[in-house]
Protein backbone atom coordinates (compact mmCIF):
# COMPACT_ATOMS: atom_id res chain seq x y z
CA UNK A 1 0.00 0.00 0.00
CA UNK A 2 0.85 3.46 -0.92
CA UNK A 3 1.63 6.39 1.61
CA UNK A 4 2.87 6.13 5.31
CA UNK A 5 0.73 3.77 7.69
CA UNK A 6 3.15 2.84 10.15
CA UNK A 7 6.66 3.41 11.00
CA UNK A 8 7.48 -0.43 11.85
CA UNK A 9 7.85 -1.42 7.96
CA UNK A 10 10.23 2.34 7.53
CA UNK A 11 13.61 1.73 7.40
CA UNK A 12 15.20 3.64 10.11
CA UNK A 13 17.44 5.13 6.57
CA UNK A 14 14.06 6.42 4.88
CA UNK A 15 13.03 7.67 8.06
CA UNK A 16 16.47 10.13 8.65
CA UNK A 17 16.18 11.07 4.75
CA UNK A 18 12.56 12.15 5.36
CA UNK A 19 14.01 14.04 8.76
CA UNK A 20 16.19 15.59 6.56
CA UNK A 21 13.75 16.04 3.88
CA UNK A 22 11.31 18.06 6.45
CA UNK A 23 14.27 19.93 7.43
CA UNK A 24 15.50 21.13 3.98
CA UNK A 25 11.81 22.30 3.52
CA UNK A 26 12.00 24.23 6.79
CA UNK A 27 14.94 25.63 5.32
CA UNK A 28 13.46 26.79 2.46
CA UNK A 29 13.28 24.64 -0.30
CA UNK A 30 10.21 25.07 -2.54
CA UNK A 31 8.13 21.67 -3.31
CA UNK A 32 4.78 22.02 -5.42
CA UNK A 33 2.24 20.13 -6.67
CA UNK A 34 -0.35 21.99 -8.55
CA UNK A 35 -3.83 20.27 -9.60
CA UNK A 36 -3.61 17.35 -7.38
CA UNK A 37 -5.83 16.76 -4.34
CA UNK A 38 -5.72 15.50 -1.38
CA UNK A 39 -8.85 14.39 0.92
CA UNK A 40 -8.62 14.49 5.03
CA UNK A 41 -11.15 12.37 6.56
CA UNK A 42 -11.24 12.19 10.20
CA UNK A 43 -13.35 9.92 11.87
CA UNK A 44 -12.21 11.19 15.53
CA UNK A 45 -11.64 14.71 16.69
CA UNK A 46 -8.37 16.65 15.66
CA UNK A 47 -6.76 19.97 15.85
CA UNK A 48 -2.66 19.21 15.16
CA UNK A 49 -2.70 16.31 12.77
CA UNK A 50 -5.90 17.76 10.56
CA UNK A 51 -5.20 20.85 10.30
CA UNK A 52 -1.49 20.73 10.29
CA UNK A 53 -2.08 18.02 7.13
CA UNK A 54 -4.29 20.98 5.84
CA UNK A 55 -1.12 23.80 6.05
CA UNK A 56 1.70 21.37 4.72
CA UNK A 57 -0.78 19.98 1.67
CA UNK A 58 -1.96 24.01 1.08
CA UNK A 59 1.82 25.31 1.33
CA UNK A 60 2.62 22.25 -1.64
CA UNK A 61 -0.06 23.70 -3.53
CA UNK A 62 -2.37 21.01 -3.47
CA UNK A 63 -6.20 21.45 -3.45
CA UNK A 64 -7.76 19.98 0.07
CA UNK A 65 -11.23 19.22 0.00
CA UNK A 66 -12.39 17.66 3.65
CA UNK A 67 -14.43 14.92 3.72
CA UNK A 68 -17.35 15.75 6.48
CA UNK A 69 -17.98 12.37 8.33
CA UNK A 70 -21.04 13.95 9.69
CA UNK A 71 -22.89 15.12 6.72
CA UNK A 72 -21.63 12.42 4.27
CA UNK A 73 -22.52 8.79 3.41
CA UNK A 74 -20.57 7.26 6.43
CA UNK A 75 -23.49 8.47 8.35
CA UNK A 76 -25.77 6.32 6.06
CA UNK A 77 -23.41 2.98 7.02
CA UNK A 78 -20.94 3.39 4.14
CA UNK A 79 -17.57 1.58 4.96
CA UNK A 80 -14.38 3.13 5.54
CA UNK A 81 -13.29 0.57 2.18
CA UNK A 82 -16.17 2.06 0.04
CA UNK A 83 -15.67 5.95 1.59
CA UNK A 84 -11.85 5.75 0.12
CA UNK A 85 -12.42 3.60 -2.61
CA UNK A 86 -15.00 6.33 -3.57
CA UNK A 87 -12.17 8.75 -3.50
CA UNK A 88 -10.03 7.18 -5.95
CA UNK A 89 -12.44 6.66 -8.51
CA UNK A 90 -13.88 10.74 -8.15
CA UNK A 91 -9.69 10.91 -9.16
CA UNK A 92 -8.45 12.04 -6.08
CA UNK A 93 -4.79 11.85 -5.58
CA UNK A 94 -4.15 10.98 -1.40
CA UNK A 95 -6.49 10.58 1.67
CA UNK A 96 -5.44 11.20 4.85
CA UNK A 97 -7.40 9.36 7.74
CA UNK A 98 -7.71 9.32 11.29
CA UNK A 99 -9.87 6.44 12.93
CA UNK A 100 -10.04 5.04 16.57
CA UNK A 101 -10.14 1.37 14.85
CA UNK A 102 -6.60 -0.07 15.36
CA UNK A 103 -4.71 -0.85 11.68
CA UNK A 104 -7.75 0.03 10.05
CA UNK A 105 -5.78 0.38 7.18
CA UNK A 106 -5.99 -3.31 6.39
CA UNK A 107 -9.01 -3.22 4.89
CA UNK A 108 -7.76 -1.00 2.50
CA UNK A 109 -4.97 -3.07 0.86
CA UNK A 110 -6.67 -2.48 -2.66
CA UNK A 111 -6.79 0.46 -2.57
CA UNK A 112 -4.58 2.52 -5.39
CA UNK A 113 -3.46 5.91 -4.27
CA UNK A 114 -1.62 6.97 -1.14
CA UNK A 115 -3.02 6.84 2.16
CA UNK A 116 -1.79 8.70 5.33
CA UNK A 117 -2.08 8.04 8.88
CA UNK A 118 -3.64 10.30 10.98
CA UNK A 119 -3.64 7.95 13.87
CA UNK A 120 -5.29 4.54 14.04
CA UNK A 121 -6.97 3.46 18.08
CA UNK A 122 -4.29 2.96 20.01
CA UNK A 123 -1.41 1.72 17.55
CA UNK A 124 0.02 3.68 15.28
CA UNK A 125 0.61 7.76 14.93
CA UNK A 126 3.29 8.05 12.23
CA UNK A 127 4.12 11.73 11.37
CA UNK A 128 3.89 12.40 15.33
CA UNK A 129 6.11 10.47 15.93
CA UNK A 130 8.56 11.79 13.29
CA UNK A 131 7.70 15.44 14.12
CA UNK A 132 9.12 14.31 17.38
CA UNK A 133 12.45 13.01 16.11
CA UNK A 134 12.57 16.09 14.08
CA UNK A 135 12.36 17.81 16.85
CA UNK A 136 14.94 15.49 19.14
CA UNK A 137 17.36 15.71 15.91
CA UNK A 138 17.23 19.37 15.76
CA UNK A 139 17.77 19.57 19.05
CA UNK A 140 21.01 17.16 19.70
CA UNK A 141 21.82 16.24 15.99
CA UNK A 142 21.75 12.38 16.78
CA UNK A 143 19.83 9.87 18.41
CA UNK A 144 21.76 7.03 19.60
CA UNK A 145 22.53 6.96 23.11
CA UNK A 146 20.11 10.11 24.05
CA UNK A 147 17.73 9.18 27.13
CA UNK A 148 14.05 9.81 26.83
CA UNK A 149 11.08 8.78 28.98
CA UNK A 150 7.40 9.09 27.88
CA UNK A 151 5.12 9.54 31.14
CA UNK A 152 1.30 8.97 31.81
CA UNK A 153 -1.23 7.18 29.89
CA UNK A 154 1.04 4.52 28.11
CA UNK A 155 -1.80 2.43 27.84
CA UNK A 156 -4.04 4.39 25.77
CA UNK A 157 -1.27 6.40 23.54
CA UNK A 158 -0.96 5.20 20.07
CA UNK A 159 1.66 7.96 20.18
CA UNK A 160 3.84 5.88 22.94
CA UNK A 161 3.81 2.92 21.48
CA UNK A 162 5.11 4.43 17.88
CA UNK A 163 7.64 6.30 19.65
CA UNK A 164 8.58 3.44 21.44
CA UNK A 165 8.95 1.36 18.94
CA UNK A 166 10.89 3.40 16.41
CA UNK A 167 13.15 5.48 18.85
CA UNK A 168 14.42 2.20 19.99
CA UNK A 169 15.25 0.86 16.54
CA UNK A 170 17.30 4.53 16.30
CA UNK A 171 19.65 3.50 19.25
CA UNK A 172 17.60 5.43 22.13
CA UNK A 173 17.29 4.32 25.90
CA UNK A 174 12.95 4.31 26.23
CA UNK A 175 11.44 4.26 29.46
CA UNK A 176 7.71 5.05 30.62
CA UNK A 177 6.47 6.03 34.10
CA UNK A 178 3.12 6.83 35.47
CA UNK A 179 0.52 5.90 37.24
CA UNK A 180 0.69 2.02 37.42
CA UNK A 181 -3.05 2.17 35.68
CA UNK A 182 -1.46 3.68 33.17
CA UNK A 183 1.71 1.46 32.58
CA UNK A 184 1.79 -1.66 30.16
CA UNK A 185 4.45 -3.83 28.95
CA UNK A 186 6.08 -1.51 26.03
CA UNK A 187 8.91 -0.56 27.51
CA UNK A 188 11.28 -0.39 30.74
CA UNK A 189 9.43 1.53 34.03
CA UNK A 190 11.29 4.14 35.60
CA UNK A 191 9.93 6.17 38.74
CA UNK A 192 9.00 9.77 37.39
CA UNK A 193 11.57 11.67 40.06
CA UNK A 194 14.18 9.60 38.90
CA UNK A 195 13.09 10.05 34.96
CA UNK A 196 13.11 13.66 35.44
CA UNK A 197 16.85 13.43 36.81
CA UNK A 198 18.39 11.55 34.32
CA UNK A 199 16.58 12.09 31.15
CA UNK A 200 17.57 14.12 27.78
CA UNK A 201 14.21 14.02 26.98
CA UNK A 202 11.08 14.38 29.02
CA UNK A 203 7.75 13.36 26.73
CA UNK A 204 4.26 13.89 28.86
CA UNK A 205 1.38 12.55 27.48
CA UNK A 206 -2.34 13.69 28.07
CA UNK A 207 -4.37 12.10 30.07
CA UNK A 208 -7.18 10.20 27.96
CA UNK A 209 -10.06 10.25 29.43
CA UNK A 210 -12.47 9.59 26.42
CA UNK A 211 -10.70 6.38 26.22
CA UNK A 212 -11.27 5.31 30.11
CA UNK A 213 -13.84 2.66 30.10
CA UNK A 214 -13.71 2.78 34.09
CA UNK A 215 -13.34 5.83 35.97
CA UNK A 216 -9.44 6.72 36.84
CA UNK A 217 -8.64 5.69 40.32
CA UNK A 218 -6.70 8.70 41.41
CA UNK A 219 -8.26 12.41 41.13
CA UNK A 220 -6.88 15.14 38.60
CA UNK A 221 -5.10 16.91 42.11
CA UNK A 222 -3.61 13.50 42.73
CA UNK A 223 -2.40 12.72 39.56
CA UNK A 224 -0.54 16.39 39.33
CA UNK A 225 1.02 16.14 42.36
CA UNK A 226 2.15 13.06 41.62
CA UNK A 227 3.17 12.76 37.99
CA UNK A 228 2.78 16.49 36.96
CA UNK A 229 5.77 18.44 35.74
CA UNK A 230 5.71 21.35 37.72
CA UNK A 231 8.26 24.27 37.84
CA UNK A 232 10.04 22.91 40.85
CA UNK A 233 10.26 19.30 38.65
CA UNK A 234 11.87 21.17 36.14
CA UNK A 235 14.23 22.77 38.01
CA UNK A 236 15.29 19.13 38.47
CA UNK A 237 16.08 18.26 35.01
CA UNK A 238 19.25 17.96 33.40
CA UNK A 239 20.82 21.45 31.86
CA UNK A 240 19.69 20.71 28.31
CA UNK A 241 17.36 18.22 28.82
CA UNK A 242 13.55 19.36 26.84
CA UNK A 243 10.11 18.54 27.64
CA UNK A 244 7.49 17.52 24.99
CA UNK A 245 4.25 16.62 24.53
CA UNK A 246 2.16 15.80 21.64
CA UNK A 247 -0.52 17.69 22.46
CA UNK A 248 -3.57 18.78 23.22
CA UNK A 249 -2.22 19.23 26.95
CA UNK A 250 -4.17 19.18 29.72
CA UNK A 251 -2.82 22.27 31.52
CA UNK A 252 -2.66 21.70 35.47
CA UNK A 253 -2.86 17.52 34.76
CA UNK A 254 0.35 15.96 33.50
CA UNK A 255 2.04 19.60 33.08
CA UNK A 256 1.75 22.55 34.90
CA UNK A 257 0.49 26.12 33.00
CA UNK A 258 3.43 27.93 33.65
CA UNK A 259 5.67 25.03 32.43
CA UNK A 260 3.79 24.76 28.97
CA UNK A 261 6.09 27.31 27.39
CA UNK A 262 9.12 27.61 29.62
CA UNK A 263 12.56 27.41 28.41
CA UNK A 264 12.96 23.89 28.28
CA UNK A 265 9.45 23.24 26.53
CA UNK A 266 9.57 22.38 22.77
CA UNK A 267 5.70 21.92 22.19
CA UNK A 268 4.72 24.25 19.91
CA UNK A 269 8.35 23.92 18.10
CA UNK A 270 6.95 20.23 17.56
CA UNK A 271 3.58 21.67 16.06
CA UNK A 272 5.69 23.69 14.10
CA UNK A 273 7.65 20.65 12.51
CA UNK A 274 4.90 19.31 12.44
CA UNK A 275 4.01 20.70 9.01
CA UNK A 276 7.15 20.65 7.27
CA UNK A 277 6.92 16.53 8.48
CA UNK A 278 3.67 16.13 6.68
CA UNK A 279 4.96 18.43 3.42
CA UNK A 280 8.07 15.74 3.52
CA UNK A 281 5.58 12.94 3.87
CA UNK A 282 2.95 13.71 1.24
CA UNK A 283 5.54 15.22 -1.06
CA UNK A 284 7.68 11.66 -0.99
CA UNK A 285 4.58 9.95 -1.50
CA UNK A 286 3.25 11.37 -4.68
CA UNK A 287 7.01 11.40 -5.91
CA UNK A 288 6.60 7.27 -5.70
CA UNK A 289 9.53 6.98 -2.71
CA UNK A 290 7.02 6.36 -0.14
N1 LIG B 1 -1.02 15.45 18.64
C1 LIG B 1 -2.21 15.23 18.03
O1 LIG B 1 -2.42 14.20 17.40
O2 LIG B 1 -3.13 16.22 18.23
P1 LIG B 1 -4.58 16.25 17.58
O3 LIG B 1 -5.39 15.14 18.24
O4 LIG B 1 -5.11 17.62 17.87
O5 LIG B 1 -4.44 15.96 16.13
Amino acid sequence: MKGLLTLKDLHKDKILELIEYALQIKNGLKVSYPGKKVVTLFYENSTRTHYSFQCALLNLGINVIQCNTETSSVQKGESLYDTVRTFEYLGVDGVVIRSSQDEYFKELENINIPIFNGGDGKSNHPTQSLLDLMTIYEEYGKFEGLKCCIIGDIAHSRVAHTNIEVMERLGMEVYISGPEEFIDDSAKYIPFDEAIKTMDVIMLLRVQFERHEEKMEMTISDYHARYGLTKEKVDCMKEHAIIMHPAPVNRGVEIADDVVECSKSRIFKQMANGVYIRMAVVSSALDGKL
